[in-house]
């Protein structure tokens, strides 16, 4: 954690990737959990947070998070149109991550001043977002998807794409991506697993997010 990062300025893309070796990846229902799991995430190191569009909450727990966390930042994921980009910024969100690329996606994320983290899965997924000018890229679903070795494929012709590795990364796996030079962080759903939301396990996340920000990057 940089900090020295002002978190009520506007953020890049790049000092998103670059605060903790991990984005945790949240689905929420309920605007009060919001809160507390972001207070739980902060005090283990992490503070920027993907809430994911996936749940009708999910815009409402944003704006929680971001009326009542100030020391973290709420970012939106599963952000899949113009619409979402517009909405999750309405909200309260400081940036956005998509699972894939369109230009609708990314000019809407331009004009309403989020950040961006595109996914890409393919070289020309990646030659798109980089022609509307995006060089710091989710790869997604990046286990799936070719895990390590696809990564260091792309280091040669798109040496320089910085990414975020999201899809199938654990506690176990995460070493090995956060140790390729074109890896700045990865994202994930284990610092938030769902029992431990429903048994208001907070300690538990704190332990799981401090856990992860002793990886090395
Ligand atoms: C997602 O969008 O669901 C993320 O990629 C999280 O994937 P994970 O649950 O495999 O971490």
């Amino acid at each position: 954690m940089d900090v020295n990062l002002e978190l009520s300025s506007p953020l890049s893309a790049l000092q998103v990737m670059q605060d903790a070796s991990v984005i945790p990846v949240i689905v929420l229902t309920d605007a009060r959990q919001a809160v507390l799991l972001a207070r739980a995430l902060v005090a283990g190191g992490i503070r920027m947070l993907e809430v994911t569009l996936r749940t009708p909450q999910a815009l409402a727990c944003i704006e929680a998070i971001a009326r009542n966390v100030p020391e973290a930042v709420a970012g939106a994921g599963t952000v899949r149109s113009a619409a979402d980009a517009q909405a999750c910024a309405m909200a309260g969100a400081r940036f956005a991550v998509s699972p894939g690329y369109t230009h609708a996606v990314g000019q809407a994320c331009r004009d309403a001043g989020l950040p961006l983290l595109p996914g890409v899965a393919t070289g020309s997924e990646i030659m798109a977002a980089q022609e509307d000018g995006f060089m710091e890229l989710k790869f997604f679903p990046a286990l799936q998807a070719g895990g390590p070795a696809m990564l260091k494929a792309w280091s040669g012709p798109f040496g320089d794409v910085r990414f975020c590795p999201t899809g199938g990364i654990t506690v176990a796996n995460a070493a090995e991506f956060l140790a390729l030079p074109n890896v700045v962080c990865v994202g994930g759903s284990w610092l938030t697993p769902a029992e431990a939301l429903a048994r208001g396990d907070w300690e538990q996340i704190t332990t799981l997010a401090r856990q992860a920000c002793q990886m090395r990057r």
